[in-house]
């Protein structure tokens, strides 16, 4: 009999990708079909995220719940890089747990399933993680990770600790693992790691060094791959090669994040981020200049160890010139391994508040200018998703929702779209 899988994934777009790679191991040796309801489930796994404190936190209170709530033989497990960094304590504070498995260990979730108390943490290199899933949450789209871990050392992350060093996944496999997809009806492929246009700089064999630009220059002549998306790239590896390749290859999705994190350049130093709010700007503005209606996102942490008020304005500063399409936007967490966490001047939370409100104040300005300024244009959409009201959804190029009336034909194809609408977050408009 099947036997029902519940599972949560928190955190990233790696997460997100890891739990496909999940379920892809499990249907190897099991059959398990997914459920959204708790009670049903004989397996339930989180899939977890440490990046910020408040997660971790909610992680056991969601535990003591599950726990009370499932069937009395189901399982649970604690996958990702909460329980790569708390390893066996997740299990001394909840034993109900059967095991925990980190986040560059979800190649062993058959084993682990079947062995309780089983706790799999190790970040080293592990060539069964290359081994891609055949799984997929989208009909159009795939995820394929082409590099895992972090080589940086970002004083505020905990992710070098979680998901262990940078490792790029030789290209053939990525190329072969989209070919695979495209043949099966995905359009669109969403490349990941953690800093993406650092691929090419380490592999786990002798094989030559390459680069991001070149990868993506390959994977574009993948016949039938229509888009190619990425996150995150690293402001500080955006040579000039790069920005040309990604305004100028039609194939690629006209969206790129750009995470700033502080606008100070004092603060981005002691944050070892490596490059200057110059630099930043710089960047933003050759690719603004050479993509009309791209889209940048950011990610911003306000109230680092030791910003001052002054310092925070360069923060402003760059959300204004740079006018971002998307923040996600956060307090400064003090994480554990990490040396932000025992810098003198931590800032009280009630400062932090405000920075943040200052910050989602400025930006929500930008956003409605920037949306009701693509009322009359028209965008590439490629449609996805039927909704029960008639109408049909997909994501323009440069990657904003988009709705307009129309039937299941519309799915699965790229079609001119004329904005007649504009939300905070959506489109609408019309086929034209
Ligand atoms: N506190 C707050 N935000 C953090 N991030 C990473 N570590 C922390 C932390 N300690 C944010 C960064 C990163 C995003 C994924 O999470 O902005 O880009
Ligand atoms: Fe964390 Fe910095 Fe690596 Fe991003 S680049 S995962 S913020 S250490």
């Amino acid at each position: 009999m099947d036997k029902k899988l519940f599972i949560e994934t928190l955190g990233c777009a790696m997460n997100v990708r890891d739990t496909e790679h999940i379920i892809a191991e499990l249907n190897k040796h099991h059959s398990y079909s997914q459920t959204d309801i708790l009670q049903e489930a004989d397996l339930i796994i989180i899939n977890t995220c440490s990046v910020r404190e408040k997660p971790v936190a909610k992680l056991f209170s969601e535990l003591g719940v599950f726990n009370q709530k499932k069937k009395p033989d189901a399982k649970i497990g604690v996958c990702g890089c909460t329980a790569s960094h708390l390893g066996q304590q997740i299990i001394n504070r909840a034993p109900y747990v059967d095991f925990v498995l980190g986040a560059r260990n979800v190649s062993k979730i058959s084993q682990a399933i079947e062995t309780k108390g089983m706790v799999a943490i190790d970040i080293n290199n592990d060539e069964t993680n290359y081994d891609f899933a055949d799984f997929r949450t989208s009909q159009y789209r795939c995820s394929v990770n082409i590099s895992l871990g972090c080589d940086k050392s970002c004083t505020f992350c905990i992710v070098p600790a979680t998901r262990g060093e940078e490792i790029s996944i030789p290209s053939e496999l990525i190329i072969g693992e989209i070919e695979k997809s495209v043949k099966s009806g995905a359009k669109e492929v969403f490349l990941l790691g953690q800093n993406v246009n650092n691929y090419g700089t380490r592999f786990s064999d002798d094989r030559e060094k390459t680069s991001f630009t070149q990868l993506l220059k390959d994977i574009s002549q993948i016949e039938g791959l229509e888009r190619i998306r990425f996150t995150s790239p690293h402001p500080l590896h955006m040579d000039d090669e790069f920005i040309e390749e990604f305004a100028s290859n039609p194939k690629i999705c006209k969206q790129i994040h750009v995470p700033l994190q502080a606008g100070n350049s004092r603060v981005l130093k002691d944050m070892k981020r490596g490059y200057t709010k110059e630099w930043f700007l710089n960047r933003c503005e050759k690719i603004r200049s050479l993509v009309p209606d791209v889209r940048i996102s950011t990610d911003i942490i306000v109230a680092f160890p030791g910003e001052s008020d002054e310092e925070f304005l360069d923060t402003l500063d760059v959300i204004e010139k740079v006018r971002f399409d998307t923040i996600f936007n956060f307090k400064y967490s003090p994480r554990p391994h990490t040396p932000a966490q025992n810098m003198p001047n931590q800032i009280p939370d009630d400062i932090a508040s405000q920075r943040l409100q200052r910050v989602i104040e400025l930006h929500k300005e930008h956003q409605d200018e920037i949306m009701h300024g693509y009322v009359g244009k028209t965008f590439e959409v490629l449609f996805e998703d039927l909704k029960p009201n008639g109408e049909v959804f997909g994501y323009s190029d440069n990657y904003t929702s988009v709705f307009v009336k129309g039937s299941e034909e519309l799915l699965g194809k790229i079609v001119p779209v004329k904005i007649t609408q504009a939300f905070r977050t959506s489109l609408k408009g019309e086929v034209v």
